[in-house]
């Protein structure tokens, strides 16, 4: 496996397999992974005749109050695991080699990004769609994996893909939990294990809705009002939403088509921001 930090070195390499006729997969990250990254890199090694994992701590997606600084940073043990999962390739530049002093240049999905999570981070996804545009252009990649955990960010990265004449097919590998239902999360190791009770409520608030959908309940209102309830059975957890939305457009709406809709909750249980979704 090759670990790379410059731009040029990274380009130079993919534009060598391109010519070989390599299928180049993509799975871009921020490092700290865990089983459910290891999954998004084993199935691009399914299709690819190389995968190409980056991994970078993107400052332009943290809002200002967010957590870039205690964002955890562990490249060797992430080396190892990519390694064991099938990459090839690791693309961990520094923040000056993407963002040389002087960077001025974002890319802003503007429709799909503001509601849900765009609400309390009105900046995230411009850094997301930003910092995406720029591996698309280093990596030039045949697809690029993401997981549905961030159910919005493969939206908003579909639509600049489509938007932007990308030529980059975007794969998206279901969510990973822990057999508890716990959504795999780079932020969990920050719940105690009180916490960590109280925030299965997330899941089972979404097995809920999906149940009531699979029973013939197709209002929206209903099924988040069951969500309330028991995400609200527990006092420390916040709720920051619980919407029904459309799984492309992430638009609110009033009667669930099955397969096309998901619930998607973000909560704070104390200080740790949560978010899961599930296909309705
Ligand atoms: O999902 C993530 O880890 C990040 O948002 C991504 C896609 C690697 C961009 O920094």
């Amino acid at each position: 496996m090759q670990t790379l930090t410059s731009v040029f070195e990274m380009q130079t390499l993919a534009e060598d397999l391109r010519s070989k006729g390599q299928i180049i997969g993509l799975v871009p990250t921020m490092g700290a992974l865990h089983e459910g990254h290891l999954s998004l890199i084993r199935l691009a090694a399914e299709r690819a005749d190389t995968v190409v994992v980056s991994i970078f701590v993107n400052p332009t997606q943290f809002g200002p109050n967010e957590d870039f600084a205690r964002y955890p940073r562990e490249l060797g043990s992430d080396l190892d695991k990519c390694l064991s999962a099938g990459a090839a390739v690791v693309f961990a530049p520094s923040a000056d080699e993407l963002y040389p002093k002087g960077y001025s240049t974002y890319v802003q999905e503007e429709y799909i990004s503001k509601p849900l999570e765009g609400v309390s981070r009105p900046t995230h996804f411009r850094g997301v769609t930003t910092i995406v545009a720029k591996l698309f252009n280093i990596v030039r990649p045949d697809f690029a994996v993401f997981g549905q955990k961030d159910a919005q960010q493969v939206a908003v990265i579909k639509k600049m893909v489509n938007d932007l004449h990308f030529t980059v097919d975007i794969v998206t590998a279901p969510t990973l939990r822990d057999p508890d239902g716990l959504a795999l999360s780079s932020r969990n190791r920050h719940l105690t294990n009180t916490q960590r009770q109280e925030a299965l409520v997330l899941h089972r608030a979404l097995q809920k809705a999906k149940s009531m959908v699979e029973s013939g309940e197709c209002r929206s209102d209903r099924l988040i009002a069951e969500a309330t309830h028991l995400l609200g059975e527990h006092r420390r957890v916040r709720i920051i939403y619980t919407s029904v939305v459309d799984r492309c457009t992430m638009e609110p709406i009033r009667d669930v088509i099955p397969g096309k809709a998901i619930m998607a909750i973000a909560a704070w249980v104390d200080e740790v921001r949560l978010i899961d979704n599930i296909i309705l």
